[in-house]
């Protein structure tokens, strides 16, 4: 109880959950993943959906099975262990067996290439990896699930709760893991050297009683 006799509590409800995670020798990791990446982008046609705006080379309509192919094995691994993290943060009943990669693509943005704000709402958890990421690329932004809709005054500073967006500067090696529903985009890679991500969409099956 305060002073005044006026108790109150003061609350922050409805977190958005996300794990960033540095993967350990990523410098090799990468090295590897270059081969792989070169070789997946000179055999495959830019799979962009026709409904993005955007301007990027993506394989996510036109191979979207990287986690099958056996140069992408210790990424896949490492996807494994990032979304089984952040299932526990979110104490999600479930053995990390349940988790599975559904579909696993790569993007890559050149000078002005940029993503726009989207989700991967059919899926669960989703999950970033940055195989290249050089100083000034572009950045992710995650974005408030509420920035559509909530009433708020003007900006009051850094220490504000109530932040429409959040931007993440991509470093070599980082995985980024959050729920499929979260809107994110990416801005435009100012920089002529290419960021290069890969991309997992994971679902979840609940193994039964
Ligand atoms: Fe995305």
């Amino acid at each position: 109880m305060s002073e005044d006799g006026f108790d109150r509590t003061f609350t922050e409800l409805f977190p958005t959950p996300v794990l960033v995670a540095r993967v350990p020798d990523h410098e090799t990791l990468n090295k590897e993943l270059k081969r792989e990446i070169d070789a997946v982008r000179n055999a495959t046609p830019n799979g962009r959906p026709e409904a993005w705006s955007c301007d990027v080379y993506t394989t996510f309509h036109s191979n979207f099975s990287l986690h099958h192919q056996a140069g992408f094995s210790r990424l896949t691994s490492r996807f494994m262990e990032g979304a089984t993290e952040f299932a526990k943060g979110l104490s999600y009943p479930m053995h990390e067996n349940d988790l599975s990669i559904e579909v696993c693509w790569l993007n890559i943005y050149g000078r002005n290439q940029w993503q726009e704000r989207h989700n991967h709402s059919a899926h669960p958890i989703v999950a970033i990896y940055y195989a290249a990421a050089p100083p000034n690329c572009s950045s992710l932004i995650l974005h408030s699930e509420h920035a559509d809709t909530m009433l708020r005054p003007q900006y009051l500073g850094s220490d504000q709760v109530d932040h429409l967006s959040i931007k993440i500067d991509p470093e070599p090696g980082m995985m980024v893991v959050f729920n499929g529903h979260l809107r994110h985009s990416c801005t435009a890679n100012n920089i002529d050297e290419e960021r290069i991500s890969v991309s997992a969409n994971f679902n979840i099956n609940l193994k039964p009683e």
